[in-house]
């Protein structure tokens, strides 16, 4: 009996404090970049329905929001606008008085002390929903790059901390990097959804953002799941075209991948915890089946646990007012 061989890796689980003196892998409030919706008017805080307790809002709303999201601790926003108006050619995405150009102007002059990142993307804002120029059946690529860069240019002009592009073309952060450059922001970085999947969890967010595609899919540009060497391509060559931060999405069900893009690169490297697994948590947890405040910081430390530096995601505001009770 004396001598049997094994391990108490227990003796460092016994009590609390122990365990929060080993542990490896710590959530901060800072790592939250918060995703919120604008649309045009006034007063205006629509309740998606399948994204319990996330809002499309009105600029004046948006602020409010903004400046809770200081208050709590957060560091980011990023925003998606909704325009009232679409075309083929989604002309509101570059426009200088767009949804998204009006709302970051409003925040940057309201809103102290909160990076503003905008997502830039065509499918928010095209009638037929699809991330680019479309030409028969086919979304035409350096058609549609040449636009970002243009909207990219529209959002750093209005303010915008941060651009994020999550189209997923070929080619598009060296188009906006070669652009915000020649136009003198050579200082803004570039977060890009580099390693974006085809996914089913954006079913919620294709509500919140009004962006589904009315034809087709997104096949064509976005990552076929089942692949994770092609992420890494994918990383690569944003990283070669100037991408400062890199991203990964969804997360919850891709932890293998932010594993190896930052083993590999090494580079400050986002997750985004995307609507539909947001959607399944809340749902869960209205059902009694999940407790919300435990699975929301189990899966997000999961996140962070697999490599990811910061982590957009719709429980942010939660989790900090969640952190903030905490001891
Ligand atoms: C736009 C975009 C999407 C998301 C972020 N930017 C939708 C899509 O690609 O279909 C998804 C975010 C989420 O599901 O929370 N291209
Ligand atoms: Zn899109």
């Amino acid at each position: 009996m004396e001598n049997l061989n094994f391990r108490r890796l227990r003796r460092l689980r016994y009590n609390p404090i122990i365990r929060d003196m080993v542990r490896e892998t710590r959530l901060h409030k800072t790592d939250l970049i918060y995703p919120l919706f604008v649309v045009n008017g006034t007063n205006i805080k629509k309740e998606v329905g399948s994204m319990p307790g996330v809002f499309q809002q009105s600029i004046d709303n948006i602020i409010k929001d903004c400046n809770e999201c200081v208050e709590l601790g957060i560091s980011a926003v990023l925003l998606f606008g909704i325009p009232d108006k679409k075309d083929e050619v989604g002309s509101d995405c570059y426009d200088e008085n767009g949804i998204i150009q009006r709302a970051v102007r409003a925040i940057k002059k309201e809103v102290q002390n909160l990076v503003v990142i905008t997502d830039v993307c065509m499918c928010e804002y095209t009638s037929h929903g699809h991330c680019g120029i479309v030409k028969g059946d086919e979304i035409m690529n350096d058609e549609t790059i040449e636009l970002l860069a243009k909207s990219a240019l529209t959002h750093a002009q209005a303010g915008a901390d941060i651009i994020a592009p999550s189209d997923m073309m070929d080619g598009r952060v060296a188009t906006i990097r070669a652009m915000l450059d020649e136009n003198g922001f050579m200082k803004t970085p570039i977060m890009s959804y580099a390693a974006k999947y085809a996914s089913s969890y954006y079913g919620p967010f294709r509500e919140a953002a009004e962006g589904a595609p009315k034809f087709g899919d997104r096949k064509s540009h976005q990552m076929d799941f089942g692949n994770a060497d092609e992420a890494l391509r994918e990383i690569e060559e944003d990283i070669i075209e100037g991408a400062d931060i890199v991203m990964v999405k969804p997360a919850g069900a891709y932890l293998d991948v932010i594993y190896r893009v930052k083993q590999m690169f090494g580079m400050p490297t986002a997750a985004y915890q995307v609507s539909g697994e947001y959607a399944m948590y809340k749902a869960a947890a209205r059902l009694g089946w999940l407790d919300e405040e435990k699975i929301m910081l189990e899966s997000l430390t999961a996140i962070k646990r697999a490599g990811a530096d910061m982590i957009l995601t719709y429980f942010a505001k939660d989790v900090a007012r969640w952190m903030g009770k905490q001891k």
